[in-house]
């Protein structure tokens, strides 16, 4: 494979629900065994592109390409071998229990005729074991709460053991502790050779754990790089309408987006300093 050919590639790629153009004429490239983030605000397109790397929409024109080939002309299990997808908002099968859902990331797996295997159990158990549901085993899915069920979901992605991952917004739902604990798996399944491509809504985790940071507005791609080459203040005023600081961050060395205080983004927001504002309260 050559190096100026990544896995994972979208060509002039526009994206539509119906009439509404949500992307137009993208090209995006994922590098190989990557951790990509993708970040920008709500609505500008994130989950529509990575649905679109899925296969689960169609594009209105222009093509995703895996391994150079049109993804759309490989046979479905092929492409589940290949790549795995959490969803943003997954709908849960009625009357499933945590281990049945999980299992299900092995279908692209199983052949016809084919019994279920000791691979396959060895996948669904390490599978929750990493994303500590195991103990939910025998529960329904959809008892659970938000944060569960997400790890539940990201268990099933795993067992499918695809090279490459799409996960939408899989920290969404988790409290702190398990953030963290999800995305440094995810940063050891990169580690051990996995593309990962993931949205994200904190910046900040996003500049920790991206080797590779994709930066979305209104369906366009505005920059992507290393986190420490793409993230500046100016970035997130034009992206994110929210002044800021980018300083390093005291853990890591990352860059660290701290907002401005209320004064300042209020002025930012009406034009006004803050001066002006204190001089027509009195
Ligand atoms: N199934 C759908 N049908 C129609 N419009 C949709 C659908 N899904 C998303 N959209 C619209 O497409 C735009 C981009 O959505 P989305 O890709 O989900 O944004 P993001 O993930 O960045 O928040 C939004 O305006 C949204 O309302
Ligand atoms: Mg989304």
């Amino acid at each position: 494979m050559s190096t100026n050919h990544p896995r994972l590639a979208a060509k002039t790629l526009t994206l539509a629900y119906d009439k509404r153009v949500i992307v137009e004429d993208l090209d995006v490239r994922i590098a190989d065994e990557s951790f990509t983030v993708i970040v920008g605000p709500n609505a500008c397109g994130k989950s529509t592109l990575l649905k679109s790397l899925a296969r689960v929409l169609k594009p209105r024109s222009g093509a995703v390409l895996l391994d150079g080939q049109a993804i759309a002309s490989y046979p479905s299990k092929q492409v589940a071998r290949q790549l795995g997808m959490l969803p943003q908002s997954p709908v849960v099968p009625g009357g499933i229990v945590v281990e049945e859902l999980v299992a299900r990331g092995r279908f692209a797996h199983q052949r016809l005729l084919s019994q279920w295997s000791p691979q396959d159990e060895a996948a669904v158990t390490d599978a929750m074991r990493r994303t500590e549901v195991a103990d939910l085993a025998d529960r329904f899915v959809d008892e659970l709460s938000g944060g569960q069920r997400q790890r539940v979901w990201l268990a099933r992605a795993l067992a499918q053991q695809t090279p490459i991952l799409l996960l939408d917004e899989p920290t969404t739902f988790l409290d702190l502790s398990h953030q963290f604990e999800v995305l440094d798996l995810c940063a050891v399944l990169h580690e051990q050779g996995r593309t990962i491509v993931a949205v994200l809504h904190d910046l900040n985790q996003a500049c920790r754990y991206a080797t590779e940071l994709i930066v979305m507005k209104d369906g366009e791609v505005l920059a992507q790089g290393a986190p420490a080459e793409v993230m500046t203040a100016e970035l997130v005023e034009r992206v994110f309408a929210m002044p800021c600081r980018v300083m390093d961050d005291p853990e890591t060395g990352t860059p660290m987006i701290v907002p401005a205080g209320r004064e300042r983004r209020n002025a930012a927001r009406t034009g006004r300093t803050p001066a002006m504002d204190e001089i027509s309260v009195d």
